[in-house]
Order: structure tokens, then C-alpha cells, then sequence
């Protein structure tokens, strides 16, 4: 099937939110704000089935999320179903609750890789963000056992205005856990974060300084850590080619099956998506109304249509198109070609101003 100039391929990767369960309350949480309930979470056996269905489709590498994902007591279970498989296994977990035994269950069952999330490089800051008690310890505790049963450990640090002043700690923590990547995000502004965005988006002078300090670090830890970064949304010329392009290199499916081109696609008003629990994963890839409705280029209108970028960034994240214009096939608000880029600075000027105390995450 042809869509635009380009051939849909087969997915590379998929990410499964196992759960929306988690102990943690991050105010930027990437999960939807209507968080699905332990009631509906598919089943183990759904889940192995969504598993051997993606491989059968293409997909090579496993991000096991959540939510917490470990809050599931059959994650060993699915874990050594997809060893099996032949797929590539990343849990992305906060490491809280999860003691050396479990640990050493989950590397038995065949885990290849964990990602480990840091709310910032203190007890008290990152026990704050996160909104709970004794997190911070628990986090250290697991990036220990990881790296001594041997497993390839990356640290993820979600930045914002509480804890962009202190990432060379950061930077050093990372380090000092044993990780070999280090992956800074900044806060995406849609569901939980846009609700919190007044208190978590920095200035553009504290986003040059984290920069500027991480392209410091780069040369300094060359050849034990390697930090992967991006100038964030709010203060880039140009958007990022989210997601790889829309239905273009992965897929996400939520606890109760729904299959979703992006975390926050259900964000779009008007847009309904298909579950594994009624459709196969490979129609739903290649035939859902969903993921053929901003694939490849036709869907463009102007001035992405005519743009020397529009195969590079794909026009940018449809989510934040629809949040800023009420048009998810609007030009991305953060190209410096859209005709909202001035109110989206003024935006973010005023909300890095803004003195406002966040909302956690909670059901
Ligand atoms: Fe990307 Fe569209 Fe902006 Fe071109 S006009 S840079 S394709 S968002
Ligand atoms: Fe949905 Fe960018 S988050 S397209």
C-alpha cells in the first residue's frame, strides 16, 4: 500500500502501556489524562498475543511500560513469552518496589535492557516531582541490582523548571549508577503536562544553559556515557519528526488493548482507534483509518506541502498541532513557518513566568 511517496513499512518498534498503575504521581506523566483502570487491563495471554502478532509484523524491539510496568505480577511471564520470540525487551520502569529477587527473575526470563526513570538528582527534589517518600532510594537500590546481573542500564531524566539547574548532578548520577546512556527529555506539553505546564516549563535562558552544560559533559564523559538530547519544542526553530512520522516506525497499545499511533493521539478530538482485542495488530496498522490519516505526505497542507522538510520531520507532532490550533493537520505551531509560532512563544514566555504549584498524576 502507497501513501504520499512513501511505502508503508512494517513497524520497528512498539511500545505497551502494561498498566497505568504506578506508584509514582509525575506531573508530566505521558500517559492520557483519563487513565485506564486495573479492570480493564488485557489479560496475560491477550498480551502474549499482541506480542507473537507484532512479530509477525516486524516489529524488533519491546518497550515495556506502563505505568509502572512491574506493578503487573506476570511481567516475567511476558517477558520470557517475547525472549522466545526473538524480540528485543526494554523495560521502562521508575525502580521503585522492585527488590534484587524480582530483578533477578526478570534478567532470568531474558529482559535485554532496562531504562530507568530519574526525577532529579536528589532525595528530596526527585522524591518532590515524583510524590512519593523513599523513591529516590529505591531508584539507586534498582540501578544497582541492574548493573550487577550485567544488563545494560539507560537513566531517563524528564526535564523541566524543577530540576533544570541541577542536570550536570544529573549528569554525574547517571554515571556514577553505571548507566551507559543517558537520555534527557523535556516536559511535552500535552495531556499531563499541559495541564501543568504554568509549573513546570523553563525559561529559554535556563534551557540554553542545560544545553550548553550537556554539550560540556558530551566531551567530558566521551566514551563511558553517552547523552542523547534535544533542544526542546517550545524553544526550537523547526518541530521533530515525532513518533518517526505518524504510523510510520511504531505503535503503541494501551493496558486495554487500544492501538494508538502515539502516546497522546486519543489528545485529537474526532479520532477513534481500534483495539487488539477485536482486530488484528498488522490490519490495524496497515488499514485503521487512524494511522492512514496523517501518513506520509498527501495529508499536508501548505506550507508543509511544498516544504524541503516534509520528509525529514514528517510537519512535526499532530498532537501539538491539535492542542494549539484545534486542527491536528495544522503545520506543527513550533516550525517557525506556522502562523502560530508567535502566540506559541508568547505562550511559553508567559507560562515560564507563571508561579504555579502542579497537579500530580493521579486516577
Ligand atoms: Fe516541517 Fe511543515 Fe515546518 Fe516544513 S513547514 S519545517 S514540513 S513543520
Ligand atoms: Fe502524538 Fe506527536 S505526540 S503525534
Amino acid at each position: 500500500m502507497t501513501v504520499g511517496s512513501t511505502d508503508i513499512p512494517a513497524p520497528m518498534g512498539l511500545l505497551a502501556e502494561l498498566t497505568h498503575r504506578c506508584p509514582l504521581k509525575c506531573p508530566y506523566c505521558s500517559n492520557p489524562v483519563e487513565l485506564e483502570r486495573r479492570s480493564v487491563e488485557m489479560s496475560t495471554d491477550d498480551w502474549k498475543k499482541v506480542f507473537s502478532q507484532a512479530q509477525a509484523l516486524g516489529v524488533l524491539q519491546l518497550h515495556l511500560s506502563g505505568g509502572e510496568p512491574s506493578a503487573r505480577g506476570d511481567l516475567e511471564e511476558i517477558i520470557a513469552h517475547c525472549s522466545t520470540l526473538n524480540l528485543y525487551t526494554n523495560l521502562i520502569t521508575a525502580g521503585v518496589g522492585i527488590p534484587k529477587e524480582r530483578w533477578q527473575a526478570l534478567a532470568d526470563a531474558g529482559l535485554d535492557h532496562v531504562q530507568l526513570s530519574v526525577q532529579a538528582p536528589t532525595a528530596e527534589a526527585n522524591d518532590f516531582v515524583a510524590g512519593f517518600d523513599g523513591a529516590f532510594r529505591a531508584k539507586i537500590e534498582s540501578a544497582g541490582h541492574v548493573t550487577s546481573l550485567g544488563l545494560p542500564l539507560t537513566i531517563n531524566a524528564v526535564i523541566h523548571r524543577h530540576n533544570i539547574n541541577t542536570i550536570e548532578d544529573t549528569i554525574e548520577l547517571a554515571a556514577s549508577c553505571g548507566a551507559r546512556r543517558l537520555e534527557v527529555a523535556h516536559v511535552q506539553y500535552y495531556g499531563w503536562g499541559l495541564k501543568n505546564r504554568q509549573s513546570l516549563i523553563p525559561t529559554r535562558e535556563a534551557v540554553l544553559d542545560c544545553m550548553a552544560k550537556i554539550e560540556a559533559a558530551r566531551e567530558r564523559l566521551s566514551g563511558s556515557l553517552v547523552i542523547d538530547a534535544v533542544v526542546p519544542d517550545y524553544y526550537a526553530r523547526f518541530p521533530k519528526p515525532c513518533m518517526g512520522g505518524w504510523g510510520a516506525r511504531s505503535l503503541n497499545v494501551t493496558p486495554s488493548g487500544k492501538v494508538l499511533p502515539c502516546h497522546a493521539a486519543e489528545t485529537i478530538a474526532g479520532l477513534t482507534f481500534e483495539s487488539v482485542t477485536e482486530k488484528p495488530l498488522a490490519e490495524i496498522w496497515y488499514e485503521s483509518e487512524s494511522f492512514n490519516k496523517f501518513r506520509g505526505t498527501t495529508w499536508m497542507p501548505e506550507p508543509c506541502r511544498s516544504c524541503d522538510r516534509r520528509e525529514i520531520d514528517w510537519g512535526g507532532c499532530r498532537c501539538q498541532a491539535f492542542a494549539f490550533t484545534g486542527r491536528a493537520d495544522a503545520t506543527d505551531p513550533v516550525c517557525e513557518k506556522s502562523t502560530f509560532r508567535n502566540r506559541l512563544s508568547e505562550i511559553a514566555e508567559a507560562d515560564a513566568a507563571a508561579e504555579e504549584a502542579f497537579e500530580y498524576r493521579s486516577f
